[in-house]
Order: C-alpha cells, then sequence, then structure tokens
C-alpha cells in the first residue's frame, strides 16, 4: 500500500531503524527496489528528483508507482519528492500521486544560490500548510551541502550551491534547527555535516574533521522527536569503482560515507538515508561488464537485467544495514 513518510519515520523511530530512500528515474531502478523490498520484507521510499521527471514524464512516472504498489501489495511505499525548489514543484508531484515531498529552501529557487534563513523557513512554512491539507508529508532541509575538505558545493554534479562556502552554511546550526522545526512544521528535517551529492565526496576516508556526525548527534540531543535525513549518503563501494574501471570506465580514486557512520546516525535520529550514487555506480559496472565479455548482444534485456540484479543487491545491503529489513 501507499503510505506517507510521516508514518513510516514514525514506525520507524518507534523501532529504532532507518531508511534508505532510492532515487529513480525508470522501471528498472523502480523493480530493482522493490524486488530488494520483498526479499528483506522492507518498507521502501521512492524518490524522484525534478530530473528525474523531466526524464520519465510525470504521467508515466505516476503510472510506474501505482504498478508497483500493485505488483507488490505487502509492502509499505512513500513516494517522495527530492530536492523540490518551490511551491509549484511540489503540487505537482501531489497531484501526480506523491505521498511526500522535499522543499529544499536550503537553497534558491534556480537551485544553486544559498538561501537566507528568512526565505527558507517561508517557503518551507507554505509548502507544508499546502501538503499537510493534502495529506502528504514534507522534508525541509537546513544547512547546504558540501563538502568541508574543500568548501565548495556540489555544482560539479550538475545540481547543488554554487561556488565557495563558509563553516558555518556547511553544518546546521543546532539552534537554528530548533527553531526551523517549530516554524514550518515539517515532518523530517534534513541536515548538512559535510556530505555532497555524487561520487566524489571525500578525497580520504572520511573521519570527523570532514564527516561531522556529532552534528547530528547534537541536533538529536535537542530535536530528540524530529526525523532526520541525511543526503549524499552513498557509500561509493570501492569494488564497483574498480570493476567499472576495468572495463573501460574512468572514476578517479574517491570514498563516500561509510555505512557504520551512517549506522552510528541512525542511532542517534537518522530515520531516512539518501542513495542514488551507489545504485547508479552498480548498474553501470553491470553493463560495462556485459558490454565488454558480450560484443555481440544488443538486446537491452541482455544488460538492463543484470544490471537490476546488481543495483537490487546494493538496496538489500542497505537494508539489512539499516535496519529496515523484517519491517514492512
Ligand atoms: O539530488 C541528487 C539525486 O542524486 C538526484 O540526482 O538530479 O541527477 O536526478 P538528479
Ligand atoms: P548520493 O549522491 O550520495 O547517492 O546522494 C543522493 C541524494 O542525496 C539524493 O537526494
Ligand atoms: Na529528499
Ligand atoms: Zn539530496
Amino acid at each position: 500500500p501507499m503510505i506517507t513518510l510521516r508514518q513510516l519515520l514514525d514506525h520507524a523511530a518507534e523501532n529504532g531503524y532507518g531508511v534508505p530512500a532510492f532515487n529513480i528515474n525508470n522501471m528498472e531502478q523502480g523493480l530493482s527496489v522493490m524486488k530488494a523490498a520483498e526479499a528483506t520484507n522492507s518498507p521502501v521510499i521512492l524518490q524522484a528528483s525534478r530530473g528525474a521527471r523531466a526524464y520519465a514524464n510525470d504521467a508515466v512516472l505516476a503510472g510506474l508507482i501505482m504498478g508497483l504498489s500493485k505488483a507488490f501489495p505487502e509492502i509499505p511505499l512513500c513516494m517522495h519528492l527530492d530536492h523540490g525548489n518551490g511551491l509549484e514543484t511540489c503540487a505537482t508531484a501531489i497531484q501526480n500521486s506523491f505521498t511526500s515531498v522535499m522543499m529544499d529552501g536550503s537553497l534558491k529557487a534556480d537551485g544553486k544560490t544559498p538561501a537566507d534563513y528568512a526565505y527558507n523557513a517561508d517557503i518551507t512554512r507554505r509548502v507544508t500548510e499546502m501538503a499537510h491539507a493534502c495529506g502528504v508529508s514534507v522534508e525541509g532541509e537546513l544547512g547546504v551541502l558540501g563538502s568541508l575538505e574543500t568548501g565548495m558545493g556540489d555544482k560539479e554534479d550538475g545540481h547543488g550551491a554554487e561556488g565557495k562556502l563558509s563553516e558555518d552554511q556547511l553544518l546546521t546550526d543546532p539552534d537554528e534547527a530548533v527553531r526551523f522545526v517549530e516554524e514550518t512544521g515539517v515532518d523530517a528535517l534534513a541536515i548538512a555535516m559535510g556530505t555532497s551529492h555524487g561520487a566524489y565526496k571525500f578525497t580520504r576516508k572520511p573521519d570527523g574533521e570532514i564527516l561531522a556526525m556529532h552534528v547530528i548527534e547534537e541536533i538529536h540531543r535537542r530535536l530528540p522527536n524530529t526525523h532526520l535525513v541525511m543526503h549524499g549518503s552513498s557509500s561509493v563501494p570501492e569494488e564497483l569503482q574498480q570493476i567499472i574501471n576495468a572495463h573501460g570506465g574512468d572514476i578517479r580514486p574517491t570514498w563516500g560515507v561509510p555505512v557504520e557512520e551512517i549506522q552510528r546516525g541512525i542511532r542517534h535520529g537518522v530515520r531516512k538515508v539518501n542513495i542514488d550514487t551507489d545504485n547508479r555506480l552498480a548498474m553501470t559496472a553491470a553493463i560495462r561488464t556485459v558490454f565488454a565479455e558480450k560484443p555481440s548482444e544488443f538486446d537491452p534485456r541482455a544488460y538492463l537485467k543484470p544490471a537490476m540484479a546488481a543495483m537490487q543487491k546494493i538496496c538489500e545491503a542497505r537494508f539489512e544495514a539499516f535496519g529496515t529489513a523484517g519491517n514492512a
């Protein structure tokens, strides 16, 4: 059945687990997540970005979600808008059967200019009033994603803040977080603590200097009843980097967020964990392998089936690691 983010994360909080939110753009990614959920008996958050909606078409996406929910009737399914940038994007998502929306007011509507507190709180409060009137949940974001190593936002991946950011912007302020949750009424709060989107998050295995998990612990102490969200939470497995590079790919050496750091976050109020890059890498590794080993194949199913199997494997591992498994 379709459920809201609030319903799912309330259950996760009561039972002390986290839920991976997997980005999808197409049927293959949707099926991979649902098969992993069925295999591990896990509830699901599927999320679509504005880019995904433009890629797949809203009507097609809406049909896909309905189809997935029908094909896997036992799996609780939340359909979430990732990084909404204004009232209209959130409203049209709701019209197209999303049960949850993110209003990311940490950036202006252009998706690259850091916004001030007043802008963020105002637009997020207005989206929350509208969404709650429709029975839909809202995720807000306070603080800007970007690297504590370089001070750069993740614009290089096509979205996120442009240019140099201060440590003030890169780390969510606990006092502001308390005020923001009160003033906006959001169901979940995304916070910034040094992660960024995409494959190139850290130039070394992250420690407390560049991945500020202590910020999560402090915010959870101040807001024990607020569901926290970690963005940019792919682990960027070295094994996948190697498979891609061994088959003609070009991924520079890089580190992601270690699964044990996410588990630590889950012990401190993190309930939603956003993952896209790991699944992109898994599918790409599988497809590159088929192309290299079976150059005569040209039926898309010959490479999309292994791609789905590879994505399903990542999703199952995250459902198990975050304690989602067994909670459907
Ligand atoms: O926000 C980041 C997600 O990975 C979605 O990426 O905007 O390329 O679909 P996208
Ligand atoms: P990754 O790029 O680390 O997978 O993060 C995805 C994300 O935060 C989507 O909102
Ligand atoms: Na989101
Ligand atoms: Zn994100």
